[in-house]
């Protein structure tokens, strides 16, 4: 293809009429893991369906049950059913949440062409915590998180666990050396939480801090505290 024929072809896409694509501010990869914290996994969506990002959401067998368990949610196993069951939970617009399964190879995440450049498991397990930082490819979180570190985007880890063992501390330092950010569900305090939801509020607030994704849902060291 020549040069000026390739340039009108970009040209072409960029003045399409308004795609589900363009209908949002961002993508985003969310993956939930069945790791405790269901809680912050459903006010972090809450607040990227807000903030308009289009969300691919990728949920182990693991979180289905801890869902159920932790907030009588009972996320269906079809990802046409989960996608279904989100957007009417939050509102969302049509497209905007995309459940996949953990076997859709061929989904956008899966593919360095194509992956949004951000990806945030939460909350996340020391199982798949321990599989991304090995390169295990195994199921369509661990590929897709392998898809952001090898293209320079950014990953973020909201492990929880307590204590950590030493192998959990060398799988967090081995992610974090290659600049996956580690932000473990550990809300703090000092802002004098009334309720649950404060302590949830707190941990998404930082969340959201590090997306780059502007939030007023905690209050901030030095201004409101
Ligand atoms: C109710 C419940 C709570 C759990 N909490 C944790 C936890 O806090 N951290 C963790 O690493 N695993 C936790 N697990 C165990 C994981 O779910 C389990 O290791 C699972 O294999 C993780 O798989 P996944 O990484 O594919 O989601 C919990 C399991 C259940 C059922």
């Amino acid at each position: 293809m020549s040069t000026s024929a390739k340039n009108s072809s970009i040209k072409h896409l960029a003045s399409e009429p308004q795609s589900i694509e363009q209908a949002f501010s961002q993508k985003i990869t969310l993956a939930i893991t069945g790791a405790s914290g269901s809680a912050y996994a459903l006010r972090l969506l809450e607040c990227l369906v807000a903030a308009n990002y289009q969300v691919y959401l990728l949920c182990s067998s693991a979180a289905r049950v801890v869902f159920d368990t932790e907030v009588g949610f009972k996320l269906p196993a079809s990802p046409d059913a989960a996608s279904q069951a989100f957007t009417e939970k939050f509102n969302a617009k049509e497209g905007q949440i995309t459940v996949f399964g953990k076997e859709q190879w061929f989904s956008p995440v899966a593919s360095g062409s194509s992956a949004p450049k951000q990806m945030i498991v939460c909350p996340c397990s020391t199982g798949t915590l321990a599989a991304i930082a090995h390169g295990m490819s195994d199921n369509l979180i661990e590929r897709a998180a392998d898809v952001v570190i090898k293209e320079r985007g950014q990953l973020i880890l909201v492990p929880r666990e307590t204590p950590f063992s030493t192998l959990h501390l060398q799988n967090m330092l081995s992610l974090s050396q290659q600049g996956v950010v580690i932000m473990p569900a550990a809300p703090g305090f000092y802002h004098q939480p009334k309720s649950i939801n404060d302590l949830i509020d707190f941990m998404v607030g930082r969340m959201l801090d590090h997306l780059n994704i502007e939030q007023s849902i905690m209050p901030r060291w030095g201004y409101q505290i």
